[in-house]
């Protein structure tokens, strides 16, 4: 009898086991991996930090740019390229209001050509992106992570995801918390993730809502901290034509004032200092996890174990509804269809 029980419970331990690794083997984390192209393209990765240094010396406020960009292409319909692909008759991706201020597409397909020309349709496009993001943050005086790649692309692109999927920038914390849980991202990835508007600029058509017509009676957001807000006010006058939206009017402000170009911490002592650029930074004060996070990160004395998060949240995100096996494909042209 004692042993019955026992030869049970190994099957119904083995059938675990089994359930789990064939989970696993179904699962992005068991079919992307770092080094994915070793065999096939061993310099696929060199190829793309050699453009991305070249970038930085040419134009190095693509770099951000380019960070954003993966963002971007995970958050639509996953890490799959289809943010390269070029309208058709259907309007795609990059023509959507949240990607009209995107840069570094060309970037994107000059990488994508070399890799051609070295081992013809074996890179995917969703993957020089993951890549180039790491080398961007790395380029900036970031971390340095292993990236996972096996990715293929996809061969959908739909405008109204990108406006459906992408949090606007005056999102309040239950809107960020919910269109980054969709996509398996907690407060925690999130608070980490926000971390990269440590680089780069915004448009002032982003914030000129909040600074002159936060309710619509030509008031300015109350929890931006005044001083900070009479800065921007300078830099970003009061909306004129064809400063309708995000994209349009060509003034910038950075994210991350005193160290724009620098991946470091200051973004978070911002953002605790001031409420942060957006609403949605300002958000994160609002959640006890993201505002935790927030405080120890501001006051931290070295960055290495918010670099650690950073490496975890960003191979996480690098993981969402992933195209990989037989599945999707690899084109000669990041930006235009096969068929
Ligand atoms: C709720 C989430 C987020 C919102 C609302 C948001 C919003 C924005 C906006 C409005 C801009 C300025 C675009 C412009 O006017 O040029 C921007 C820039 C940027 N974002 Fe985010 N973002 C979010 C999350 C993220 C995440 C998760 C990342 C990285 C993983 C990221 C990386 C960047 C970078 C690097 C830039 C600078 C781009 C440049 O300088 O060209 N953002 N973001």
């Amino acid at each position: 009898m004692r042993f019955l029980m026992f030869r049970e419970q190994r099957l119904l331990l083995l059938l675990v086991a089994a359930l789990v690794i064939s989970a696993l083997a179904c699962s992005p984390e068991a079919a992307l991996q770092v080094g994915f192209y070793r065999a096939t393209c061993p310099i696929a990765e060199d190829v793309v930090l050699a453009e991305m240094k070249l970038i930085l010396m040419e134009d190095s406020t693509l770099l951000p740019s380019l960070l954003r960009m993966h963002y971007h292409d995970c958050f639509v319909q996953g890490c799959d390229g289809s943010i390269m692909l070029k309208s058709r008759k259907r309007k795609a991706e990059r023509d959507a209001l949240p990607n009209h201020s995107m840069r570094g597409y060309d970037a994107i397909e000059r990488i994508k050509a070399q890799l051609e020309t070295i081992c013809p349709l074996t890179v995917s496009c969703a993957d020089i992106i993951a890549i180039a993001a790491r080398d961007a943050v790395y380029l900036s005086h970031g971390p340095w992570y292993e990236v996972e790649t096996g990715r293929r692309d996809g061969n959908v692109t739909v405008a109204e995801y990108a406006e459906n999927d992408l949090a606007p920038p005056d999102s309040n914390i239950v809107d960020v918390k919910t269109f980054f849980s969709v996509k398996s991202l907690n407060s925690k990835d999130i608070a980490v993730l926000f971390g990269c508007h440590s680089i780069g600029t915004s448009h002032c058509g982003s914030i000129r809502q909040r600074l002159y017509n936060f309710t619509g009676k030509m008031d300015q957001d109350p929890s931006l901290d005044p001083a900070y807000a009479a800065q921007l006010r300078k830099l970003c006058p009061p909306p004129g034509p064809g400063d309708a939206d995000h994209g349009e009017g060509k003034t910038k402000v950075p994210m991350d004032p005193g160290s724009g170009y620098r991946f470091d911490l200051s973004y978070y002592r911002h953002v605790l200092a001031t409420g942060g650029l957006f609403q949605s930074d300002g958000s994160l004060l609002k959640d006890p996890v993201t505002r935790d996070y927030i405080e120890k990160v501001a006051n931290a004395s070295s960055p290495d174990e918010y670099y650690a998060d950073l490496a975890a949240a960003m191979v996480k995100m690098g993981r969402t509804d992933v195209l990989y096996g037989d599945l999707g494909e690899i084109r000669p042209t990041c930006g235009v269809f096969v068929d």
